[in-house]
C-alpha cells in the first residue's frame, strides 16, 4: 500500500494569506486544504482527515483559539499550530501555555522558518500517525470492547454526587457481589492500609479504604476475574494477578518511601499499580489469537511482552490498556499510569505517581512476585532511578515488606 500524503489544513479569513500559503508549499507531495472561517474549517475537518492544522486567531465569526480547542477536543491526533499577530500576543500565550496549540508562528513571518517549522511538525504529526495506525487496526479488529463493569457505574454515580452519597448506598451496591464484598474487607483488614484487623462490614472497610481504592478495587476485580474456558498456554491469570497486586502495593510503599503521606498520592499509586497492565487483559479476552501468539513470541526470543505486541499488532498493552482506561472514563492518572508506565519520563503529569508504578512494575519482576508474560528483565529508566535514588537496602526491605502485604 502507497503511503498516504500528508494533510494539511490552512485557515485564515484572508484571502491573501492562504494564496501565499498556496505558493509557498505548492512544490511539496501533500494535500493542501484551505479555508477562510474557522467553520469551514470544521466543515472540512468532518469529510477529510488531517495531519496538520494551521490557523491564523483573529477571525470573524469562531476565532482561531476557540477553533483550535475544538480541532484538540474532537480530533486529538491532529497537530496544531497558530499563526499568530503581534496584537493578540497575551491571549494566544495563554492558549499556547493551556495545550490549545503545539507550536506558534509569528506573523508576518519569514518564509525559511515557517516551511521548517511546518515541515518538522508534519513529521511529528506523521509518526504519531504511524504510531496510532497500530493502535486503530488493533482496537478496529475487537468487536467489542469489554463493557464497563455495572458495579463500578453504579458506585462512581453515589461518589459523583457528593450530596446524596452515602457510604450505606455504596456498601449496598458491593454487597450485591459477594466475592466483591469479600475482596474488600480483606484489604481494608490488610496492614498496608494501616489495619491490623477488626474490619468486618463493607461499610467499614469503604472508610478504611477511601474512594481511589474502592475504584481501583472494583475496576481490578472486574478485570481479573479468571477467565474461565480459555486459559492462554504459557501466561498465567493467577501469576498475573500476583505481578499486579504486587506492583500496587509496591507503588504505594515506594511513596511512602518517598515522604508522601497524601492519599491523592499514596492511595493513588496504588490503584495505578494494580491496574498498570490491563491491556494485556484486553489481549487476552478481545484478541485472544494474537495475545497466544505474542505469548509465545515473548518466551522464543526472551524478550518482553512489548517487544513482541509491536512486532505482532503494530501496538503494545500500554497503548491498548490506556484506550479502555479513557473508553471507561478512568481517571487521567491511571490512563496515565497505563499509558506512561514503561517511558515514565515521556509524561509531564502526574510524574510521581508514574515514576512510583514504573519502578514498581521492574522491581517486582527482579523481586520474582508472579509473572507479567516477560521473558527478560525489564529496565529501569534512568532519569526515573535518578529522581528517586533509592538504596539497595532500602530495596532489599522493601521486598520484604511487599511480601508480607499480598494477599
Ligand atoms: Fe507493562
Ligand atoms: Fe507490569
Amino acid at each position: 500500500m502507497e503511503p498516504q500524503k500528508p494533510h494539511v489544513l490552512f485557515v485564515d479569513d484572508e484571502k491573501g494569506i492562504l494564496a501565499t500559503l498556496r505558493r509557498l508549499f505548492h512544490e511539496e507531495d501533500w494535500e493542501l486544504y484551505f479555508a477562510t472561517s474557522a467553520e469551514e474549517g470544521l466543515r472540512i475537518l468532518k469529510k477529510e482527515s488531517m495531519d496538520l492544522v494551521v490557523s491564523d486567531v483573529r477571525m470573524p465569526g469562531m476565532n482561531g483559539i476557540v477553533f483550535l480547542n475544538e480541532v484538540k477536543k474532537n480530533y486529538p491526533r491532529i497537530v496544531r499550530i497558530f499563526l499568530s499577530g503581534y496584537a493578540d500576543h497575551k491571549a494566544v500565550t495563554k492558549a499556547f501555555a493551556d495545550g490549545c496549540a503545539q507550536q506558534l508562528l509569528p506573523k508576518p513571518w519569514d518564509d525559511n522558518e515557517l516551511r521548517q517549522v511546518i515541515k518538522g511538525a508534519l513529521r511529528q504529526a506523521m509518526k504519531q500517525q504511524e504510531k496510532f495506525q497500530g493502535l486503530q487496526q488493533a482496537i478496529n479488529s475487537i468487536t467489542a470492547l469489554p463493557p464497563m463493569p455495572q458495579t463500578y457505574i453504579k458506585v462512581k454515580e453515589y461518589l459523583a454526587d457528593p450530596d446524596g452519597f452515602s457510604v450505606d448506598q455504596v456498601a449496598k451496591v458491593i454487597d450485591q457481589d459477594i466475592s466483591l464484598s469479600a475482596e474488600m474487607i480483606r484489604w481494608a483488614n490488610s496492614a498496608l492500609f494501616g489495619q491490623r484487623q477488626g474490619v468486618e462490614s463493607v461499610q467499614r472497610a469503604l472508610v478504611v479504604l477511601g474512594s481511589d481504592i474502592v475504584e481501583g478495587l472494583i475496576l481490578a476485580h472486574s478485570v481479573f476475574k479468571p477467565a474461565d474456558d480459555k486459559a492462554v498456554p504459557g501466561f498465567s491469570r493467577r501469576e498475573f494477578h500476583t505481578h499486579s497486586m504486587a506492583c500496587g502495593i509496591t507503588a504505594k510503599k515506594l511513596m511512602e518511601l518517598r515522604g508522601m503521606r497524601e492519599s491523592e498520592f499514596v492511595d493513588r499509586a496504588f490503584t495505578a499499580g494494580l491496574l498498570h497492565d490491563i491491556g494485556k487483559l484486553v489481549e487476552e479476552v478481545c484478541l485472544t489469537a494474537a495475545f497466544e501468539e505474542i505469548v509465545g513470541l515473548a518466551c522464543d526470543q526472551q524478550g518482553t511482552m512489548e517487544q513482541a505486541e509491536q512486532e505482532k499488532l503494530g501496538t503494545t498493552h500500554e497503548e491498548i490498556g490506556s484506550y479502555l482506561a479513557e473508553w471507561w472514563s478512568m481517571p487521567s492518572f491511571i490512563v496515565n499510569a497505563i499509558r506512561w508506565h514503561h517511558t515514565p519520563s515521556l509524561c509531564n503529569t502526574d510524574r510521581e505517581i508514574i515514576d512510583s508504578v514504573h519502578m514498581a512494575d521492574v522491581l517486582v519482576q527482579r523481586f520474582a512476585l508472579g509473572q507479567s508474560g516477560n521473558h527478560c528483565p525489564p529496565v529501569m529508566d534512568p532519569a526515573c532511578q535518578a529522581r528517586w535514588a533509592l538504596t539497595l537496602e532500602q530495596l532489599a526491605s522493601l521486598r520484604e515488606e511487599v511480601v508480607k502485604t499480598l494477599p
